[in-house]
């Protein structure tokens, strides 16, 4: 996958008003099945009805990248019954959606360490990206078994198996940030939680350094079309200094403007 050179701390990127990478934690499913009397696990299976959604809403507000955290490096610490029902989900979802993603022409990639993961699922992980690999819209990233603390030390293993005499000075972040996972996209400009918690929790730590952060009460399975766009409102009143002063900021656009 070809790598897009975009960093938010050696460049400061342009302003947009509609996000081009919006990167979700879907919580609160649990919390959505516990509050209906159903077990947690039905809120999972509610929540996938989310995702169709707000994949269809970014294809058509022409957002380039969505990518939705489904499984942390952390989730495995969940009763297993959890832990074996989200695993059939994912299975069942990409079996029974990769031929709609397809057809819609979205690309689907799957970031994380899927080793951990029953040889079925990798299989099929594998077949829809392979499937989805040249569609041209919408790029939908699934990080599965995916922890950005996981995600920079397998930058840092696999950037020094390239190169392993390289000398301390010469580590930067060029140097480093294509091995990252999401190297083929920038990073990401809108970042939502739902489910009300105010915490990144282990996503993409290392993507997220200048990302609008916008968190909301909304259970994932609730989370609809409205919220995502009062998700984009928010979003496009942000000024986004990326460390100037904002008469900078209003300066840089009198010149643009001009
Ligand atoms: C998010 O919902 C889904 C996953 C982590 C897989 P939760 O299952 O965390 O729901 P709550 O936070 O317990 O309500
Ligand atoms: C984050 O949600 C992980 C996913 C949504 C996949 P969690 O529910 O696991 O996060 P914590 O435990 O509340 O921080
Ligand atoms: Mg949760």
């Amino acid at each position: 996958m070809t790598t897009t050179i975009q960093s938010s701390t050696l460049a400061v990127p342009p302003p947009k008003a509609i996000p081009s990478h919006v990167a979700i934690i879907m919580d609160g499913n649990g919390r959505w099945a516990n509050q209906r009397f159903l077990p947690r696990v039905a809120g999972h299976s509610k929540g996938v009805d989310t995702v169709k959604t707000i994949v269809q809403e970014c294809a058509s507000y022409g957002i380039k990248y969505l990518t939705l955290f489904a499984f942390s490096t952390e989730n495995w610490r969940r009763p297993s019954h959890e832990v074996t029902f989200l695993m059939r989900l994912f299975f069942k979802v990409l079996k029974l959606q990769v031929s709609l993603i397809h057809k819609n022409n979205v690309k689907l990639v799957i970031v994380g360490d899927l080793s951990a993961f029953p040889e079925p699922i990798r299989k099929n992980a594998a077949q829809a990206q392979q499937l989805t690999e040249n569609n041209t819209g919408l790029v939908l990233t699934i990080a599965a078994n995916y922890g950005g603390r996981w995600d920079i030390l397998n930058a840092m293993r696999l950037a020094y198996e390239n190169n392993p005499d390289i000398l301390p000075e010469n580590m930067t972040e060029e140097w480093l940030s294509p091995y990252l996972s999401m190297s083929y996209a920038p990073e990401p400009d809108l970042f939502i939680r739902t489910g009300g918690e105010q915490r990144v929790s282990n996503f993409l730590i290392w993507q997220l350094a200048y990302t609008e952060m916008y968190y909301t009460p909304i259970f994932w399975p609730d989370f609809d079309q409205q919220a995502f766009a009062d998700a984009l409102t928010w979003y496009r009143f942000r000024e986004r200094r990326f460390g100037q002063t904002g008469h900078q900021l209003l300066e840089s656009q009198i010149v643009k403007n001009a």
